[in-house]
């Protein structure tokens, strides 16, 4: 691992990277932390790890985003034990600059008093929750994070979801200003007491640690009364002021009930909201957020090709009564459009064009067990996205961002409402995060390669080898599972099934009983 603290040589190591032997360009996914990191930095570490072949943490106490009386000088710094934990987590490079380095020559501890080009992001956004006391705060932090992502110039980026303001702020700023970076949101980590992590609960004793806790609590008495149909703001908001009124110590900066993209305050909720809270205990200022979400649960089925995936989705809907989404079958009319066009599969420009302007319609029929019915653009190709010829451009074409970008847009669109069943490569990772259940469906190769030539057989579709198919198999998934955006890869909490030796119905079963556990009965 190594550790830059100057930015000459933080760039020196990205230009040599994509130099690297193979120029092949290599994703990079970039944690932007203050350090002093705890179980909470470790999900996001480990997540990009996960997901990139270069990772880079930053450490950096923001002078710019610190009122005039707050903990700035205080903010725990603790190098070596937040570089010991960085090397476990297999970070491969810690950059830590001073104040200096990033343009703050006076280390300036005041916001105002430090000359430099700030990124403002709206209003609407920074003056409501946490931005009533913090004036300024956002300014500095999206100033800094638009620094970072200018130096690095990662494919990802990590936030929690426990500065849920900033998120939606940096989420914002980044679509504003059309940078090219993924931003991934990892939930909450809390202890057993259900208190969120959080560099300032060093700042807690041992019984103010108890009493934190009540701040969870309180927003799960919200949630539970949401959950049994409550949608009155006020309501909710009047019960977590409730429970936070039994523990004196806690003083309550604020409760509100927002929308988690916007930000603007909600009186009623349709859809969803983020009830989130500050509050004081002693001199330690506090931050948590619940996500309300008046929706069906979403079932995420991912796994190789070939693992059965749409035949055991579309009856785990059908038993549950939920829509079956076949995101595959989109890739594949893309696909389909794009060959028919005669454009090159490698003319991203091109395809980029045509991808933002087709319309897909699919058609799921809930009476038989007949495949998704496929019409892209007026024309209906439910069989014809299933050729030998299509199946084997799909994964180049599922590897471009415009048209990963458009496709799962369209596929979020479908899961607004949720009760819906999605199968695909990266329903759990990316498209759906937050799924209710996530199954990951496998099968070894050669099980896989005989249930795909019996299928082309039934199309009367010509008849591969074995061999053949199993090359074609393992050709496919290496290019799903390999490539930079969204790759094919088992969500850390989600369920494996390996099908070999197994009947669809008992798949099925496995699945509808698991659905009735985990979500039904909560
Ligand atoms: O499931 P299928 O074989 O119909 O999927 C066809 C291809 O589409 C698959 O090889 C990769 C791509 N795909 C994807 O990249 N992401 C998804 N969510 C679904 C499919």
């Amino acid at each position: 691992m190594l550790v830059f603290t100057t930015v000459a040589a933080l760039r020196c190591y990205l230009r040599s990277c994509q130099l690297g032997v193979d120029r092949i360009e290599q994703a990079v996914g970039l944690v932007p932390t203050m350090g002093a990191l705890h179980a909470g930095h470790l999900t996001l570490l480990e997540r990009a790890r996960q997901q990139n072949s270069i990772v880079i943490v930053s450490i950096f106490v923001n002078p710019l985003q610190f009122g005039p009386s707050e903990d700035f000088q205080k903010y725990p710094r603790q190098l070596e034990p937040d570089r010991q934990l960085c090397e476990k987590a297999g970070v491969d490079v810690i950059f830590v600059p001073t104040p200096e380095e990033m343009g703050m020559n006076n280390g300036g501890v005041f916001t105002a008093s430090v000359a430099l080009t700030q990124v403002v992001p709206p209003e609407s956004m920074t003056s409501v929750l946490c931005g009533r006391s913090r004036r300024g705060h956002f300014q500095g932090v999206a100033t800094i994070v638009t620094k970072l992502l200018n130096l690095v110039q990662p494919t990802r980026a990590y936030f929690g979801q426990k500065d849920a303001q900033q998120l939606a702020i940096i989420r914002r700023l980044v679509a504003d200003l059309n940078l090219p970076v993924e931003i991934v949101a990892c939930p909450i980590v809390r202890e057993s007491s259900g208190l969120a992590l959080s560099s300032r609960n060093q700042y807690l004793r041992a019984q103010e640690k108890e009493e934190a806790s009540v701040l969870y609590r309180s927003l799960r008495q919200a949630e539970r009364a949401f959950l049994a149909g409550e949608r009155s703001s006020a309501e909710l908001i009047a019960l977590v002021k409730l429970e936070l009124a039994k523990v004196p110590s806690i003083e309550l900066e604020y409760v509100e009930s927002v929308d988690p993209t916007t930000l603007i305050p909600l009186d009623k909720i349709e859809e969803v909201a983020l009830l989130a809270l500050a509050a004081r205990l002693g001199s330690t200022r506090l931050i948590d957020n619940i996500l309300l979400r008046n929706r069906q649960p979403i079932v995420a089925i991912d796994g190789p090709a070939g693992a059965g995936k749409s035949t055991v989705a579309r009856q785990v809907a059908q038993a549950l009564g939920l829509l079956y989404l076949d995101t595959g079958a989109m890739y594949r009319a893309v696909t389909w459009l794009v060959l028919q066009s005669d454009i090159p599969i490698e003319d991203e420009l091109s395809i980029a064009e045509i991808v933002c302007k087709c319309e897909i319609i699919l058609r799921m029929s809930d009476e038989t067990l007949a495949p998704v019915r496929v019409w892209i653009n007026s024309q209906e190709v439910t069989q014809a996205i299933r050729s030998l010829e299509v199946t084997s451009q799909v994964s180049a074409l599922a590897a471009q961002l415009s048209v990963r970008q458009e496709l799962v847009k369209q596929q979020q669109l479908w899961g607004e409402k949720g009760g819906i069943v999605v199968e695909g490569r990266d329903i759990g990772t990316h498209v759906f995060p937050d799924a209710e259940l996530k199954i990951f469906l496998t099968a070894s190769v050669q099980e896989r390669a005989k249930r795909r030539q019996q299928e082309l057989k039934n199309q009367g579709e010509a008849n591969l080898s074995l061999e053949q198919m199993q090359q074609n198999l393992v050709l496919r998934d290496w290019k799903d599972t390999n490539r930079d955006i969204a790759p094919l890869q088992k969500a850390p909490d989600s369920i494996e099934i390996l099908t070999d030796g197994l009947t669809i119905a008992e798949v099925t079963d496995r699945i509808v009983s698991l659905y009735r556990e985990k979500v039904e009965q909560g």
